[in-house]
């Protein structure tokens, strides 16, 4: 971290002493005030629920700039790896810091290529879940469950450990999910095949059945690759902080991952595209276009409880890059697929017009978010709903276990503890039951 010249003065009203707090300059974007002392110095903590205005860390690996409507990873632009890398450089990118050069790549391909299949026990693990349990309270267990097959990588203090923790959670990931679809089905499990792609291994893994293969469309897989990429990372957003926040107590990385998954589950997270999508469906099921107005005024009553899934971001105030790209990939998969008229991509399409031009959205610069479309490419490429936070979850390790290590490497980590104000009852005796 760089130090400030510029130091912030916090003084108080109350004639108490001033305290001097240092300035740290990131590379891009806002400068942080370390406050670590103060609490030694006055005695008073900062309040901050919800992280509005909280650095937690510090990190190399993903900038956002909410304004701008600008994601980077490791310093590239989110449009740039979309259009000229795989999932796999940039899961490289990631871990490593950089892209790989040839040599890399294939070494890389190589090494998660060879951990995709699961221990056979696993199955049998599998079995203990009702056939219709949600994919994400599926995913959730056997994440966890990995810590208790794999031994030699759960030492998250030895980079080594960790680094094999890594490879598997990405190399282990597509076929957990499918396997948790395939179960869910009560069809019989598809094993890996090392000769596929990532995002091809994982399209066949999901829809090839024993009586009859895959055929590798390379238009579909290159859009689970993007849905993949765009997915990758996030920086500090609420699961990669509980992975964060998990993984500080010095548990293992699979355990820590797991928390990251469940955490991810939740509507206003990783569950979004689930909900926007039935949102389209349920505004279809209205009278479709002519029944956006009706909508709207619904989400924009007072004490509504009612949002427009796919839209808003706490960071972004702008157009969501991943968002544009994901409308892109849309286009091209409907089109694949002969779906150019599909009546829930046109509502979205108009659904996002008229809100991008109601003053209610425009004065909370709400805009759509990487899950209003990718629901409709999910959809188009034979994904339930049911399975698409899974699918996010799948995408989102590599940038998981990347900000963990991160954070276990960082001399200046410490576990995580947050404070209080307290609110409750001050101090008071116990009054023995028969006078209560
Ligand atoms: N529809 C209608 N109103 C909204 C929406 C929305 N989607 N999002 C925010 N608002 C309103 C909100 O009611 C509030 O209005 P007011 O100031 O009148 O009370 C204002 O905008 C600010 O919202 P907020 O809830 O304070 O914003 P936040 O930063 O705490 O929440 C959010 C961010 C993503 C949880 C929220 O925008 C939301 O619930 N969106 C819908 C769910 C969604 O699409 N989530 C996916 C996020 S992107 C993928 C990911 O990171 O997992």
């Amino acid at each position: 971290m760089t130090p400030s010249e510029v130091k912030a003065t916090l003084s108080f009203s109350d004639d108490s002493p001033s305290v001097e707090l240092p300035i740290y300059k990131g590379s891009i974007g806002p400068d942080v005030i370390d406050i670590r002392k103060l609490y030694g110095q006055t005695g008073k903590f900062t309040y901050d629920p919800g992280f509005l205005s909280t650095a937690s860390c510090n990190s190399t690996i993903t900038y956002i700039d909410g304004d701008k409507g600008e994601l980077l990873y490791r310093g590239y632009p989110i449009e740039q790896l979309a259009v000229q890398c795989d999932f796999l450089e940039v899961c490289h990118l990631l871990l490593y810091g950089d892209l790989p050069d040839g040599a890399q790549r294939e070494t890389f391909v190589q090494t998660i290529t060879h951990h995709t299949m699961v221990h056979e026990q696993m199955q049998f693990f599998m079995r203990g879940f009702r056939r219709d349990a949600h994919p994400m309270a599926v995913i959730t267990g056997l994440v966890g469950a990995l810590a208790a097959f794999y031994h030699d990588s759960t030492d998250v203090h030895d980079a080594r450990h960790r680094e094999i923790a890594a490879h598997r959670l990405i190399a282990k990931m597509p076929t957990l999910v499918a396997m948790a679809y395939k179960y869910g089905l009560g069809q019989p499990y598809i094993y890996p095949r090392n000769d596929l792609t990532y995002s091809a291994n994982f399209m066949r893994m999901m829809f090839a059945t024993p009586c009859e293969d895959y055929r590798i469309n390379d238009v579909l897989v290159r859009a689970i690759d993007r849905i993949f990429i765009l997915h990758a990372d996030h920086e500090q957003n609420a699961s990669t902080s509980t992975v964060r926040l998990c993984g500080s107590s010095g548990t293992n990385p699979f355990a820590a991952i797991a928390a990251g998954v469940a955490c991810l589950w939740g509507p206003a997270h990783g569950g979004a595209n689930e909900a926007a999508l039935n949102m389209l469906g349920d505004i279809q099921k209205m009278g479709g276009v002519e029944k956006i107005g009706e909508f709207i005024k619904q989400v924009k009553a007072k004490d509504s409880k009612i949002k427009l899934m796919g839209f808003g971001h706490r960071v972004y105030k702008n157009y969501d890059p991943r968002a544009k790209l994901m409308r892109e990939t849309c286009h091209e998969v409907l089109s694949e697929l002969g779906l150019h008229d599909d009546p829930l991509f046109k509502l979205a399409m108009a659904l996002e017009k008229i809100a991008l031009e109601d003053d209610y959205f425009v004065a909370r610069k709400l805009y759509p978010n990487v899950d209003y479309y990718s629901g409709i490419v999910q959809r188009a490429l034979g994904i339930p709903p049911s399975l698409f936070t899974a699918i996010f979850a799948l995408a989102r390790t590599v940038g998981w276990i990347a900000q963990l290590d991160e954070m276990i490497a960082d001399p200046e980590y410490k576990i995580g503890r947050p404070r209080q104000l307290y609110a409750g009852a001050p101090r008071r005796d116990v009054v023995p039951i028969g006078k209560r």
